[in-house]
């Protein structure tokens, strides 16, 4: 018999970020045509019913999975695609557990005051990062970043994305007046459009490593041994049509072939290990390939995405590389290299997890956020054309790693925007720990 579990979660832990108004919304009452929730099924260990199975179910309802560890699975549920779902978790005897998501974090307001008044010259101080920022609005941080650090901060033309936007990244260095070789450090934002916090995270480091370094979380002593690189938007057309259309938009906005009926291919797929296959959902019993309408769609042959082709470039022309971080959410995890295999480990896997363990003590100490740390695979699942296995194995980044941020399934991609800073503060502190790492000694992290 079915013992299905209903639990609205009332966002106990962080209820001083819900506006008192926002009750959590469920299914089935009056006036709620666009509730959204995240699901989070649970999967028992020798339970009948698989991690495969949840996903097969998801695929053929074309259900939106937002998730998938080994002992769970989450989905992105609304009004009209929760009755099917909720049919079979009846029949399935599984646990579950949901999650109502915000209206204004799901709709969240394209239409913006005129920016500019942040004032960057203080990190601690300037209202920039209390809220999510438009493709605009971040080229204009960028600009004044640039005016406040002529000598430390340049933007660098990589190419175009496949809706033309011309795509840049920033980077940042020391005053050019030590000739000692620096250490490149590599870090992308939001791969997957909807992954906004990624970003926002990129932005709030860009701002730190050009703090004053008296400031609390300034990251600028790492300047004296690193270059920094930093593709704020490695996807820019997915991360615009994220605000103008579908918040939850995953792929970036190519169209594939003349005839495709579905648009846009999975970035993450870069030309390491690529396989036209996906691993899930239900490890992909079709023969032919992935659906091009799938979220996963990895595109009918390695680097068709220019972005993808972008990144890569720029990065080959950048020297003495010693670490890659590509920030992703959700799932609070520091994982390095394989994603493409569980079996197969890295010769560098010892230094990678004795880093970011450390990685992970120090981004504990700004605010108490506990992150696992492991290889991507063993944490998430088997994927090929994984970014991260592409920076260590191909461009030869030895400390590669993604990052997911906050949270762990409460908000998932609609993380509220009071957390812009504290998760770009604990984020400083991990990438300053990893830092020190590679160089062989401790740097100062920030305790709250
Ligand atoms: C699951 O099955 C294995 C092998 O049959 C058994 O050793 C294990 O105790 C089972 N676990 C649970 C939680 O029942
Ligand atoms: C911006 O902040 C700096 C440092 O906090 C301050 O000195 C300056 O007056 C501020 N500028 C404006 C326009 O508010
Ligand atoms: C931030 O603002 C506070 C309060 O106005 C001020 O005391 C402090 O000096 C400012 N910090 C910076 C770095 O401008
Ligand atoms: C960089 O140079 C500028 C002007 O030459 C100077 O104002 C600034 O303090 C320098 N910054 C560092 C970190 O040395
Ligand atoms: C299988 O893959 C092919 C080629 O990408 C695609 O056209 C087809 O729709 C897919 N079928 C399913 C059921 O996903």
């Amino acid at each position: 018999m079915a013992v299905a579990m209903l639990l609205v979660l009332p966002y106990l832990a962080h209820a001083t970020f819900m506006p008192p108004h926002q009750e959590p919304l469920g299914f089935g009452k009056t006036g709620q045509e666009d509730a959204h929730i995240l699901r989070r099924v649970k999967v028992v260990e020798n339970s009948t019913v698989t991690v495969d199975d949840i996903l097969g179910v998801a695929e053929n309802f074309n259900l939106d999975v937002w998730q998938v560890r080994s002992s769970s699975v989450d989905v992105h549920l609304t009004s009209g695609t929760e009755p099917s779902f909720h049919h079979f978790l009846e029949g399935s005897g599984l646990a579950y557990t949901d999650s109502a998501l915000p209206y204004s974090l799901v709709h969240p307001q394209s239409i913006r005051p005129q920016a500019s008044a942040w004032n960057l010259s203080s990190l601690s101080n300037s209202t920039f990062h209390t809220d999510y920022r438009t493709i605009d609005e971040i080229g204009i941080f960028v600009k004044q970043l640039i005016d406040l650090h002529p000598d430390q901060a340049r933007l660098v033309p990589i190419g175009h994305s496949s809706e033309h936007r011309e795509m840049f990244a920033l980077e940042i260095t020391a005053n050019r007046t030590s000739l000692k070789k620096k250490t490149g450090f590599v870090i992308t934002g939001a791969q997957h459009a909807r992954e906004w916090i990624a970003t926002s995270t990129a932005l709030f480091i860009a701002h730190a490593l050009l703090a004053d370094p008296s400031e609390s979380y300034s990251m600028a002593s790492l300047l004296n041994t690193f270059d920094f690189y930093l593709v704020l938007l490695p996807n820019p057309d997915g991360y615009v049509y994220t605000w103008e259309t579908d918040r939850f938009w995953y792929k970036n906005r190519q169209v594939v072939g003349a005839k495709a009926k579905c648009v846009g291919i999975d970035m993450n797929r870069f030309g390491y290990k690529w396989k036209s296959k996906a691993q899930f959902p239900a490890k992909n019993k079709n023969k032919t390939g992935t659906d091009p309408c799938a979220p996963w769609f990895p595109g009918n042959r390695a680097w068709e995405a220019p972005e993808v082709n972008n990144i890569a470039n720029y990065i080959t022309t950048l020297p003495n590389l010693g670490a890659h971080i590509d920030l992703r959410s959700y799932g609070q995890m520091i994982s390095s290299p394989f994603s493409f295999s569980c079996k197969r480990t890295p010769k560098d896997a010892e230094d990678q997890l004795e880093a970011a363990l450390g990685a992970s003590q120090a981004l504990k100490a700004a605010h108490g956020t506990s992150f696992t740390t492991g290889s991507l695979c063993s944490l998430l699942y088997k994927a090929p054309g994984n970014i991260v296995d592409y920076m260590y194995a191909r461009a030869g980044i030895k400390f590669s790693y993604a990052v997911h941020l906050r949270d762990t399934g409460t908000y998932g991609f609609v993380l509220p925007p009071e957390w812009i800073r504290p998760v770009g503060e604990e984020t400083a502190n991990m990438i300053k720990s990893l830092a020190g790492f590679i160089v062989g000694k401790k740097c100062a992290v920030t305790t709250n």
